[in-house]
């Protein structure tokens, strides 16, 4: 790793960036933010309306929402790293196509390497794609998943779970199986020495 790099040379470079066609209809890009040490990275999808407009991420009503799921573990949203899979909005909140991800993705691989937070959590299903590009979020919500040290815990897209009562009641009981996963990744200090074995053989 580039021992230079820091959240905030990142986020200097995404504001800058060009590398793929959002830069022409974006208003702000939006780095993402949080501790510079965190325990959590929550992984998002895209800047929508008022994250483009603030350069911030989720802060929205998706965002409020996050906030809402984040008090019910006790937590801030500034006691977690806020992140997305493409930095700036795709026009009238489309998709992200393929090429745009792939161009976005350096930056949120550096963020991660620096980050080295002990969970990363995926919400929606492009940023579970990126680490688990074979699973229905369906079938992989709520479930953590223990990779070289790391836990993944995958839930739905705030803004899906919103406004549709079994999303929002599935995301709502995730957001708790993390909190519970936080408390034990917390008093062990470190993630266990043994991984799961079914794991392993996926990577
Ligand atoms: N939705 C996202 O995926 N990311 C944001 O930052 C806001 C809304
Ligand atoms: Fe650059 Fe990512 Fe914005 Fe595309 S989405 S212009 S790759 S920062």
């Amino acid at each position: 790793m580039d021992t230079s790099d820091t959240p905030e040379k990142i986020a200097q470079e995404v504001r800058g960036c060009t590398l793929c066609p959002l830069s022409n209809t974006r208003k702000q890009a939006v780095p993402g933010e949080g501790p510079a040490n965190p325990t959590m990275m929550f992984i998002g999808e895209g800047p929508g309306y008022h994250e483009n407009e603030q350069g911030r991420p989720f802060v929205g009503p998706a965002g409020q929402f996050l906030e809402e799921l984040l008090a019910s573990i006790g937590l801030k949203r500034s006691d977690v790293f806020i992140a997305n899979v493409v930095k700036c909005r795709p026009p009238n909140n489309r998709d992200p196509m393929p090429s745009e991800i792939a161009a976005c993705d350096p930056y949120l691989e550096r963020q991660i390497k620096l980050l080295n937070p002990k969970i990363i959590v995926t919400l929606g299903r492009y940023s579970m794609a990126k680490f688990f590009p074979s699973q229905t979020i369906s079938r992989l919500h709520g479930q953590s998943r223990l990779r070289e040290g790391r836990y993944y815990l995958a839930m739905y897209h705030p803004a899906a779970a919103l406004h549709n009562p079994a999303l929002r009641k599935d995301i709502e009981e995730d957001m708790k199986k993390l909190g519970a996963l936080l408390k034990e990744v917390s008093a062990a200090g470190q993630p266990p020495a043994v991984e799961e074995p079914q794991q392993l053989r996926l990577f």
